[in-house]
């Protein structure tokens, strides 16, 4: 087992340099984690819809080949008792296009069991117990995994014992592990090196605390500080093999968007709508802001959270900005989306 420093980690997880494509603007550097994930809406007819929609929605699930069905690299893996840590673990699992993993306690804890006014209380009582090993509910494996971000709550200053439990049962051989936690306001303290040595195998960097609110913007800058990051990598938008310049948004939709695509294309097969868009199925749901909004050529937008769409005219409805196409004259914008069948090719390149 290694413990090593933060400034070490840089140099031996620094994903090596991507020369710029000139894709387009892209806010977010995130990680190489693989998401392979290929999204094709399967039928044209799925563009029918009631008149009254504003926009298509095809209503077919994303076909799923083998490459979809391929494992992250980077699995986040964490223990939540009231949720605060998992919202941390969504957010990296967001930035980083890994997988997440919820460790479950066999025996669920109670609100009066992490009631720490009461030290006679189950929580606390496991925490003065050093030996106290809950038992976990759910087997998480690390077959194909390379990077573990690992996240719990701070109990009494330490981590829960069912960490104890977790890495114990886990073999952590060959994998780089990143501790992180949330708190009331404690700090991480020894707890991400009390696992390590528990653990006994793996590459554990240095751990790091979070409040439950922590911003997308400091879980991207610690994030590429660990070296996951590949600022240099750009979001590139090909439609039907043009590939087209955006100015993608700063935004947490756009940051999920490049996490979904970051190991691996994704491919939508699109459908015409209203003579003014093309829509497909991103296959998940990413963060949305929806707003009024009225759409002009060239403008990608989020549509109930699942549907890319891309303009060539214009409508009115709640959207999320996710960017616009940059370098396109309308009218060619048009040759390229009115066409019958459009796909959409969205990767980091
Ligand atoms: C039994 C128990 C002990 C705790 N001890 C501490 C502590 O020592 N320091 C601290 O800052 N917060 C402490 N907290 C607060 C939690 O660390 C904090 O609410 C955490 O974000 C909860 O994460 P979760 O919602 O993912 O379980 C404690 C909470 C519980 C239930």
């Amino acid at each position: 087992m290694q413990r090593i420093k933060r400034h070490i980690a840089v140099c031996l997880l620094l994903i090596a340099a991507f020369a710029g494509t000139g894709c387009g603007a892209v806010p977010a550097g995130t990680s190489p984690a693989p998401v392979p994930a290929e999204a094709v809406s399967q039928s044209p007819e799925a563009a029918s819809h009631s008149p009254q929609e504003p926009n298509a929605v095809p209503q077919d699930e994303p076909v799923e080949d083998d490459e979809h069905a391929a494992r992250n690299a980077v699995l986040v893996a964490y223990f939540s008792a009231t949720g605060t840590t998992r919202g941390v673990a969504e957010r990296i699992a967001a930035l980083t296009g890994a997988d997440l993993a919820e460790i479950l306690p066999a025996q669920p804890y109670t609100s009066e069991d992490l009631n720490y006014h009461d030290r006679s209380t189950r929580a606390s009582a496991e925490q003065s117990t050093p030996d106290a090993r809950p038992e976990i509910a759910n087997e998480i494996s690390f077959d194909g995994y390379t990077t573990i971000f690992l996240g719990y709550p701070i109990w009494w200053g330490q981590a829960p014992r069912i960490l104890d439990t977790f890495v114990e049962s886990h073999v952590f051989t060959g994998l780089t592990v990143i501790p992180f936690c949330t708190s009331g306001s404690s700090d991480i303290g020894q707890s991400d090196d009390s696992l390590a040595a528990l653990a006994g195998s793996g590459t554990w960097l240095q751990g790091r605390r979070f409040p439950g609110d922590v911003s997308v913007d400091e879980l991207r800058s610690w994030i590429s500080e660990i070296g996951l990051s590949n600022t240099e990598k750009a979001l590139c938008l090909r439609i039907n093999e043009t590939l087209v310049s955006v100015d993608w948004e700063e935004s947490e939709s756009v940051d999920a968007l490049i996490g979904l695509v970051s190991s691996a294309p994704l491919t939508i097969r699109m459908s015409g709508y209203g003579g003014f868009e093309q829509v497909g199925p991103l296959g998940t749901s990413l963060p949305r802001n929806d707003t009024q909004t009225t759409t002009h050529a060239g403008d990608i937008v989020l549509y109930s959270g699942d549907q890319f769409v891309v303009f060539y005219g214009s409508n009115t409805w709640a959207y999320t900005l996710l960017g616009k196409i940059t370098d396109m004259p309308a009218s060619e914008l048009e040759k390229l989306l009115s066409s019958s069948d459009v796909t959409v090719i969205l990767s980091l390149e």
